[in-house]
């Protein structure tokens, strides 16, 4: 049932604050500020590393989540798509954990992935939204997402809750390594406790602005999405939405590479998506949306308060969201990227939650 939505996709963007909220509940302990401690699952104090692998946006979110175990947990990460993961040969110590995330649990390249790890003795933890699927059954250690049924085909709260689980897993594995302390959790802990209230508030005030953006981009024909930090792996996210679902040519690129290739494309034509926040990278980031700007390029520009008041640039459009902690910005930056792909799509006239040639869950590999 679609209630008030056009589409399955739309109803599922906006279930996000609720869907959100219900996830954080399973791993946070809203009244002691601290992540439930995760009895019987990996013992995050203990391993040398981490491998995380998945196909698609699950490998995306696993991507912003190795940021996140690098950075709380002090934990190395090897990450790949489960395509390439399960036949690298990569030398995994038998001592270390994997992590699989999936949104239906069947995928034929991560359950493979997960196989060949289990063969070579490491601990399985899956990242799944269907507790009954043959991933979940295979690990030692299951992490829902609990985002109830995604039936769109574009993932979208599937995404951001995967997000959630990964920021409590980290936060969790910093307490548990000793390189987050008692206080650095509490205060991590109330930014995600916030962040479903910042998403309603977010969905409702950037809608109208969107819509009228997403008039302009289904006039391209290519366009280009950049960040630098954990929004890198959001501008392929960003990529990957609008390509599937309105089918224009879009690619996602770390912000710095954009000089080694992809701005010998840049022109009128191509707009140029950047995501930052006013954090760490920001000037950084800036100075390549400058390099932009000097040929020519159109500047779509989502970021905070903060940044839009530091940025003198003049852009094609602005989406400007409140300023909140680095830890939570991935997920609130992903509304006006999943909203943007959206009302393209909408507007092109495509069949948003059946896009052509796609299924919901990839059986084969
Ligand atoms: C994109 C999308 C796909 C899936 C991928 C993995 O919107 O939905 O890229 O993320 O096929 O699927 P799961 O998560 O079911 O393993």
């Amino acid at each position: 049932d679609k209630g008030n939505h056009r589409h399955f996709m739309e109803k599922e963007i906006y279930e996000q604050p609720e869907v959100i909220a219900h996830a954080l509940s399973h791993y946070i302990d809203f009244a002691g500020n601290r992540i439930k401690a995760l009895s019987g699952t990996i013992d995050f104090a203990k391993i040398p590393s981490l491998a995380i692998s998945a196909c698609g946006t699950a490998y995306l979110a696993g991507l912003v989540g190795k940021y996140w175990f690098e950075r709380y947990a002090r934990l190395p990460v090897e990450i790949d798509v489960a395509s390439e993961f399960r036949y690298r040969e990569i030398p995994l110590p038998s001592e270390a954990a994997a992590l699989f995330i999936s949104q239906s649990g069947e995928t034929a390249d991560t359950l493979a992935s997960l196989r060949y790890c289990k063969e070579l003795g490491l601990k399985i933890g899956a990242v799944v939204n269907t507790r009954e699927s043959t991933i979940a059954r295979e690990s030692d250690a299951v992490f829902p997402i609990l985002a109830g049924p995604e039936i769109g085909v574009a993932s979208t709260k599937a995404f951001t809750c995967q997000l959630a689980v990964l920021a409590s897993l980290a936060i969790g594995a910093g307490r548990a390594r000793g390189t987050v302390s008692a206080e650095e959790e509490q205060v991590l802990v109330r930014y995600l406790a916030e962040m479903p209230r910042i998403m309603g508030q977010v969905l409702n005030a950037v809608q109208p602005k969107i819509e009228l953006l997403s008039r302009e981009l289904s006039k391209c024909r290519d366009v280009l999405y950049l960040g630098r930090g954990t929004s890198f792996p959001l501008a392929m996210e960003g990529a990957l939405k609008l390509k599937e679902i309105s089918y224009i040519h879009a690619e996602g690129y770390a912000a710095g590479e954009l000089k080694h290739g992809p701005i010998a494309l840049i022109d009128e034509n191509m707009p140029v998506i950047v995501i930052a926040p006013h954090d760490r990278f920001y000037e950084k980031t800036v100075s390549n949306m400058q390099e932009v700007a000097a040929r020519g390029g159109r500047i779509i520009l989502i970021t905070d308060e903060k940044g839009a008041a530091a940025s003198k640039l003049e852009t094609m459009a602005t989406i400007v969201l409140p300023d909140v902690d680095e830890v939570i910005a991935p997920m609130i930056f992903s509304l006006p990227i999943q909203l943007l792909a959206y009302h393209t799509a909408v507007f092109m006239g495509t069949d948003v939650d059946q896009p052509r040639n796609l299924a919901k869950s990839v059986t084969v590999e």
